[in-house]
């Protein structure tokens, strides 16, 4: 039903956005539509900063981190008089969908616009996986595979020293880089937002472990938690064992993207075109029991995400 649509990328870039703006834009041309990139998100959306799309403008990104449409973030889109304007940006170019890649700022732009009378799909695009109603969003595996890699190297030095590593992950709001992650390199302990801890706790478990031949230490905190030089001097204190910052940062964010976030982030571009195509609107594309599936939008961003309690228990019972 569609004829004309607009893709964007928007919010805090993911490894595996490029394959999703590919799936969007072979899926759209395969049925005939025509297809325009809008560049940087809403800003792009507001100035009129669009290219136009073939098959072979997405050749060659599958494998390539970052978004090749650029993003941003536009504090003028939070309000509706801005909102509007991109509504008549759209009505300009002829639009008659739009596919947004990225967080829950983005889809509540999204549902916004949909209000307004433009089809809006939202794909779930940000490394922290901190969409309610998804299951798993675009650039989480590969941040937490690259967060892996890097704590593996940070284990050798701190194994070198007799060192405590007390190593910040990203997570603006959310524990589930931390938590898997700190599973995947066997850390002795993962400090999120989500479960309370004990410091005093974390101390008295590494003295024993020490006193029991163990010789360097890992620690893994979520970026939200704010705390991470505190907690690394408090360990120092309360153990005596030196112990090191590491604040892994953008790194987490780049990087070739992998098979998991190519396949999932084709197959919700697919799925989002699909939707555009029936003239269906105002919907988030997700990840329901491994299935990809489509929700209203205000009613997937009023979901509750459950905490995997299940995998912090997994950690605490193996750390030591
Ligand atoms: P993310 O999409 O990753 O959550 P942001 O929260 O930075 O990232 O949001 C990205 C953009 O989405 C913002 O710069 C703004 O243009 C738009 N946006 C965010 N919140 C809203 C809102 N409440 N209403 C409308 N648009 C919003
Ligand atoms: O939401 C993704 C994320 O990488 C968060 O983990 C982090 O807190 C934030 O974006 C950083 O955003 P930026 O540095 O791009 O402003």
């Amino acid at each position: 039903m569609a004829h004309k649509i607009g893709v964007l990328t928007s919010g805090g870039d993911a490894p595996g956005m490029n394959a999703a703006v590919r799936a969007v834009a072979r899926t759209a041309l395969h049925k005939g539509m025509e297809v325009v990139g809008i560049r940087r998100g809403y800003v792009g959306l507001l100035s009129g900063d669009i290219i136009d799309m073939n098959a072979r403008t997405v050749s060659g990104i599958i494998e390539r981190g970052g978004t090749c449409l650029y993003t941003a973030r536009c504090p003028e889109f939070r309000d509706m008089a801005g909102v509007k304007k991109g509504y008549e940006m759209c009505m300009k170019l002829g639009l008659d969908g739009l596919v947004v890649i990225g967080g829950d700022g983005s889809f509540r732009g999204a549902g916004d616009l949909s209000s307004l009378g433009v089809p809006c799909i939202g794909i779930p695009g940000t490394i922290d996986n901190d969409i309610q109603c998804t299951e798993y969003t675009i650039g989480y595996d590969t941040a937490m595979n690259t967060a892996m890699e890097m704590i593996d190297k940070i284990r050798d030095t701190t194994q070198s020293h007799d060192r405590c590593s007390v190593v910040e992950v990203m997570g603006r709001k959310a524990g589930y880089i931390a938590v898997n992650v700190g599973i995947a390199v066997g850390a002795e302990a993962v400090i999120t937002l989500e479960e309370p801890y004990d410091l005093n706790k974390i101390a008295a478990d590494i003295i024993r472990a020490k006193q029991g031949g163990k010789t360097h230490f890992l620690i893994v905190v979520a970026e939200g938690v704010g705390q991470t030089d505190v907690i690394a001097n408090s360990i120092k204190d309360m153990t005596g064992i030196d112990s090191r910052v590491t604040v892994l940062g953008h790194v987490q964010r780049g990087g070739s993207p992998t098979l998991r976030d190519r396949v999932l982030a084709s197959e919700m571009g697919y799925h989002a075109v699909q939707l555009l195509d029936q003239g269906i609107g105002n919907r988030i594309v997700g990840l329901k029991d491994g299935q990809v599936y489509d929700i209203d939008l205000q009613e997937g961003l009023a979901m509750k995400k459950p905490f995997p309690h299940r995998r912090y228990e997994v950690l605490t019972t193996t750390a030591f």
